[in-house]
């Protein structure tokens, strides 16, 4: 919209709210606070105003807002993929039941509700619970993210059943769960895995500290960009990796690619090969692997019954790779489970 006829329609709904809260009848609705309190975050010449203008564009360049999901409107997808959806989720904690009508990108209003708070606090405030693994993730601000990067509850959820979906797993956003290790399979006969410490336990806000770790070129990476990685040639904004001794964003990079790579290989190139050897994954045209839901007794007899420890282990393969970022979320936990189901398809017949 063009950006004075913005302002005319901000105004116009200021003078028209302000109008409202004076006059506001028994039954109707309570009305904000006059328009001083509009002013602190809507004038150009307050420093609220300057603050708020690198934000939004902060936050144009995140995937949040360039995203294509907020197109998911269905129940319950919308919960975290629009923020209309959120908000609703965010207020009762559950899911929502019904298809929306119109939905927009997870905006300055899902996160937040200045509008109501008079302020930039959290929307949802308080820990968050996790709907796989049982507890809940308890890190300051990114309580939020918590609610949306976690695992969902799978079908077949780890009890012996057929698999009817080739796209069986725990979601594409686990990382609430990697972070503080809660959720991935046990297996039969096995001890829960540690928990890890440092980027579990010593990092207070967790995402928050690491991912939106301020920058001064802020609209690139950190802050509201939600981002890591920026620029070409590509660099690691480090500003959140403060316990290593890391030269520059570029020798972050370098740091973080390398773990990464390491990581990734084992799991893919080891675990993935074996659990496709196993008949548990089938492999895609691109090399990728899947789950292999055409597993049969026989060419054409009935599908397999899988016990609950052959589906904890696509489970937890699927998990891994989906957190993305190379067992760095929780290195400890990650190659626990990543060695413990290992040695699970090792051992499988
Ligand atoms: C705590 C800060 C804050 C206060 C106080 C505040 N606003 Fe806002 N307002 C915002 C933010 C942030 C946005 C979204 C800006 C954006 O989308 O970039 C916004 C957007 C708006 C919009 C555009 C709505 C839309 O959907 O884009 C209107 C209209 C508005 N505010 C009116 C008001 C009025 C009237 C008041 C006083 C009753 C007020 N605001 C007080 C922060 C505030
Ligand atoms: C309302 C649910 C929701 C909340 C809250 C939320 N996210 Fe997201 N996030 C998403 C979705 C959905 C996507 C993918 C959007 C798309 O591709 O359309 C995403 C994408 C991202 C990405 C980009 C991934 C990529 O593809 O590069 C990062 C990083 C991220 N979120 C971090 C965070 C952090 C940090 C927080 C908390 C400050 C947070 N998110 C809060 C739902 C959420
Ligand atoms: C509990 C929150 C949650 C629910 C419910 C949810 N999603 Fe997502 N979804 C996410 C998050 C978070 C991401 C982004 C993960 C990332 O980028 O790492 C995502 C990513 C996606 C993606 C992008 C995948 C990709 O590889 O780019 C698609 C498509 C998607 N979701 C579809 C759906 C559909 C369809 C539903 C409903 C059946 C749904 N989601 C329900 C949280 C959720
Ligand atoms: C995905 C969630 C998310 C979205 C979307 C989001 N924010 Fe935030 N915002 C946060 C979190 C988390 C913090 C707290 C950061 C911290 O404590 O370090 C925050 C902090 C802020 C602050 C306070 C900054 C400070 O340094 O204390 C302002 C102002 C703000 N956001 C404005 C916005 C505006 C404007 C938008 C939309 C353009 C927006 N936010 C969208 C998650 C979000
Ligand atoms: C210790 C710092 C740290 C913490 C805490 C952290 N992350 Fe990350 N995250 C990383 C690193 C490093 C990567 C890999 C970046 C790369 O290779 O581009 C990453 C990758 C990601 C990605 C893949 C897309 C991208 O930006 O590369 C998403 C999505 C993500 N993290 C979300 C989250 C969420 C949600 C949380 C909180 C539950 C979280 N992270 C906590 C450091 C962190």
């Amino acid at each position: 919209m063009n950006r004075w006829i913005k302002t005319g329609v901000l105004i116009g709904a200021m003078i028209l709210i302000a109008v409202l809260a004076g006059c506001k009848g028994d039954d109707g609705p309570a009305g904000p606070a006059g328009t001083a309190t509009c002013m602190n975050c809507h004038t150009d010449s307050y420093a609220m105003e300057d603050y708020l203008l690198p934000i939004g564009t902060q936050y144009a360049s995140s995937v949040h807002a360039t995203g294509e999901t907020y197109l998911r409107t269905t129940a319950p997808c919308s919960g975290c993929h629009t923020t209309e959806g959120y908000q609703a989720y965010a207020a009762t904690g559950t899911l929502p039941a019904t298809e929306l009508l119109q939905s927009s990108h997870i905006g300055c209003f899902a996160c937040h509700a200045p509008h109501t708070n008079e302020s930039f606090a959290m929307r949802k405030t308080g820990a968050t619970t996790l709907a796989v693994g049982g507890g809940s993730y308890d890190k300051g601000p990114s309580n939020t993210c918590a609610m949306c990067h976690q695992l969902r509850v799978p079908s077949p959820n780890f009890t012996p059943d057929s698999m009817t979906s080739s796209r069986f797993g725990g979601h594409h956003g686990p990382q609430a769960n990697v972070l503080s290790g809660r959720g991935l399979h046990v297996f039969t006969g096995g001890t829960a895995y540690p928990a890890g410490a440092r980027h579990n336990t010593a990092i207070t806000d967790g995402c928050v500290s690491c991912h939106m770790a301020s920058l001064p070129s802020g609209a690139l990476a950190g802050g509201h960009t939600f981002a890591l990685t920026y620029g070409n040639p590509e660099r690691l904004n480090f500003k959140g990796c403060a316990c290593h001794a890391l030269r520059d964003d570029a020798a972050a990079l370098t740091f973080v690619d390398e773990a990464k790579t390491k990581f990734e290989t084992g799991l893919v190139d080891t675990l993935g090969a074996r659990l496709f050897a196993l008949g548990l994954l089938k492999q895609n045209t691109d090399g990728s692997y899947s789950v292999n839901d055409k597993r049969r007794t026989s060419t054409s007899g009935p599908r397999v019954i899988w016990t609950a420890d052959e589906i904890g282990a696509v489970f937890n393969f699927g998990a891994l790779l989906e957190d993305r970022s190379g067992g760095i979320h929780n290195p400890v936990y990650a190659r626990a489970v990543l060695n413990a189901t290992l040695n699970y398809a090792n051992s499988h017949p």
